[in-house]
């Protein structure tokens, strides 16, 4: 006899919403209904989840009674609309936006660095954002066995982080560009195809973006580590979609470069790819659609000797985003951290 529980996804129709769908498919997640929501535009679309067509309802007051768990990735403004609301409904929000992730009563959870923070939730549960996401997945395992002191990381982001009309946006400019056209911007303030930006959010009076900033304050949250010294460079990249960072590495004592592969050849969620002699490593196309952070170019900095450099990639629309939801979405279900409204039995 097994639970099975009722989702809705809250921008099912968006870039992370499709791979949520997908990801729900594929990982067999024990449905009972799914729901479908996303704003009055997309109303009359109908998706597909496995043999099934679901249609796509306009969220409203009620979309949320009835639900034990909301996927939520519709940006912080619809979060902070619905998210309340569907709580007090009695379903369990995990929230893909910025919205709550700062909240000190919002749990921000990565399965693999800290599961055990999901238990405290009070209906809303973030999902970090997912440069953060990708970079905590490879420093974690080493952080947890010898501290790191500084971390100095640079991104190099595809467009899919800002969704799926940012991606297209993407192919039209290029196109535009191989036509001899001036390229159109409307989603991204300057265009990507051929070309590449600091991190498209807002400054703040120190010169950090919003995003470099989000690295800095959800790691130290993650890791529980308040004074962690973080600082970051985000650029967005003419890449669709998976993000790349560099990451140096200070840690409070000398760190050999086998023990760290040693490490991360074991951890969860991580795949080791390098090979020195074909200047082979992490790549975005490589890392794209894929589960794992690919994690290579592991070596010695050598103007410290106890720093170490690594490169990765990773898919920001899965790990960095929808697989990161369902995989907390599992976490709650095997550790009965949310509870069915009924408990509707499956074979
Ligand atoms: P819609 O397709 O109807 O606009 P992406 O991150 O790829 O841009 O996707 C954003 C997702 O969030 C889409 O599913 C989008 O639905 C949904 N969305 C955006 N604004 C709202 C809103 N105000 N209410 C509900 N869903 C929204």
């Amino acid at each position: 006899m097994s639970k099975s529980y009722r989702v809705a996804i809250l921008g099912a129709t968006g870039a992370v919403g499709t791979e949520l769908l997908e990801l729900l498919q594929i990982r067999k997640f024990p449905l009972a209904d799914l729901k479908l929501l996303a704003s009055p535009r997309s109303a009359d679309r109908i998706m597909q989840f496995g043999d099934e067509s679901l249609p796509v309802v306009a969220v409203g007051e009620h979309s949320f009674d009835n639900v034990d768990i909301v996927l939520a990735s519709a940006g912080g403004s619809t979060s902070k609309e619905w998210a309340t609301i569907a709580v007090e409904a009695g379903a369990v929000v995990i929230d893909n936006s910025s919205a709550f992730r700062m909240d000190t009563h919002v749990p921000l959870v990565i399965p693999e660095v800290n599961p055990e923070a999901a238990a405290s939730h009070r209906g809303i549960i973030a999902n970090p954002n997912c440069t953060t996401i990708l970079m905590a997945v490879a420093v974690w395992p080493l952080h947890r066995v010898q501290p790191v002191k500084r971390m100095v990381v640079a991104t190099y982001q595809s467009a899919s982080g800002a969704g799926a009309r940012a991606m297209e946006e993407v192919k039209q400019q290029a196109l535009a560009i191989l036509q001899g056209e001036t390229p159109k911007t409307e989603i991204f303030p300057y265009p990507l195809a051929f070309n590449l930006f600091t991190h498209n959010t807002k400054l703040n009076e120190l010169g950090y973006c919003e995003e470099e900033m989000k690295m800095v304050n959800e790691t130290r949250k993650i890791f529980g580590a308040p004074d962690l010294r973080i600082t970051a460079t985000c650029v967005r990249v003419p890449v669709l979609r998976a993000h790349s960072e560099a990451i140096n590495l200070e840690f409070e004592e000398a760190f050999s470069v086998e023990k760290a592969k040693e490490i991360l050849s074991q951890a969860p969620g991580i795949r080791i790819v390098e090979d020195w002699q074909a200047n082979y490593f992490p790549m975005p196309c490589e890392a794209s659609g894929k589960d794992e952070v690919l994690v290579g170019r592991i070596r010695q900095d050598i103007s410290n000797p106890g720093g170490l450099e690594l490169w990765l990639s990773g898919d920001q629309i899965r790990k960095g985003a929808a697989l990161n939801a369902v995989q907390i979405a599992e976490l709650l279900v095997a550790k009965s951290w949310v509870q069915p409204a009924t408990a509707a039995v499956t074979a």
